[in-house]
């Protein structure tokens, strides 16, 4: 294909994006969206303090946008994201407990009720370990709850979207021999054996000078992949620009490739201009939405 879906369908994967909808106005935008792109995952607009900005009061305006978007050119969604330390609304960043794991369940049980049906996966929970080399989970109110809070959100997901992917989604998970890695792994593991309801592990995979694209990549997405469950690349973008950015680009395209369940790859914006960092010139389209070399290499790796 000469697009990115159409290339990756040929494999029988997907091609994504983050996607704002502030910026679904924009016709340059939504012009290269829904040409080449076949999986959205809003950038910000399913987080816990986008959607339940009031405790039970739930906020779906913005993301259902994006739905009707992704409707309107046959995409499908990731849901992003349903537990995490970051983005949580006021009122629950000054909970606790009981009453914190009761109000991030009824979270779960609420926006995965609500999207039924109509999400490919769910990022049901999204960077719970620590950065080093200690492979501790990452210190949080959330945690705090207890160690099985994670598989508890694991439930609620199952429970109200049965059709739903679920995965675990991290960054700094890339290297193989990093501890953060084989924490991840050890709990995949762990939930693979005891039946707890897991579907897949996203890597967010954010690179740049302090995290490069690492040489055992590969060996990661099939290590995690050879447990039983589906690998994403869900948050991709590369610091830099010319042949150094498309080569990299390039590898990673590769090595999802070579991973029979590495099911699809999705980007972290469009134009450079669009990305959380723009300043690194991470993405596959220049900030007046023409194509990089780093485009090319990604269509041609496909
Ligand atoms: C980022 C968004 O891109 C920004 O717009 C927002 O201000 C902060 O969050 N890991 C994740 C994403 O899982 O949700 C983050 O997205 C980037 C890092």
């Amino acid at each position: 294909g000469s697009t990115l879906g159409g290339a990756a369908a040929r494999t029988g994967r997907y091609f994504g994006t983050a996607v704002s909808a502030s910026k679904l106005s924009d016709s340059v935008y939504t012009g290269i969206l829904s040409r080449e792109f076949t999986m959205i995952t809003p950038e910000n607009e399913m987080k816990m303090d986008a959607t339940e900005p009031n405790q039970n009061q739930f906020s779906y305006a913005n993301a259902d946008r994006i739905v009707d978007q992704a409707t309107s050119q046959g995409a499908r969604l990731r849901g992003h994201t349903l537990a995490w330390y970051s983005q949580q609304p006021g009122w629950m960043q000054s909970m606790e407990g009981t009453a914190l794991r009761q109000a991030m369940l009824n979270h779960i049980t609420q926006v995965a009720g609500h999207y039924r049906g109509k999400i490919y996966a769910w990022d049901v929970v999204n960077e719970a370990f620590a950065d080093g080399g200690s492979g501790a989970r990452r210190d949080s109110n959330l945690q705090r709850t207890g160690d099985d809070w994670i598989e508890a959100a694991f439930r609620a997901a199952r429970a109200a979207d049965p059709g739903a992917k679920l995965c675990y989604n991290d960054y700094n998970t890339d290297d193989w021999n990093q501890a953060k890695t084989q924490a991840v792994y050890r709990m995949v593991q762990d939930f693979k054996s005891r039946g707890v309801p897991i579907d897949c592990v996203g890597f967010q995979s954010h690179f740049n000078s302090n995290s490069p694209v690492p040489s055992n990549y590969r060996t990661t997405l099939q290590n995690f992949a050879d447990l039983g469950v589906d690998v994403q690349i869900t948050e991709l973008d590369i610091e830099g620009s010319g042949t150094t950015q498309a080569d990299n680009f390039r590898t990673v395209t590769q090595a999802c490739l070579a991973v029979p369940r590495c099911t699809g790859m999705t980007v972290w914006g469009i134009r450079d201009t669009d990305s959380w960092r723009a300043s690194a010139t991470p993405l596959l389209f220049d900030g007046n939405g023409q194509k990089k070399a780093a485009y090319t290499a990604v269509l041609d790796a496909l």
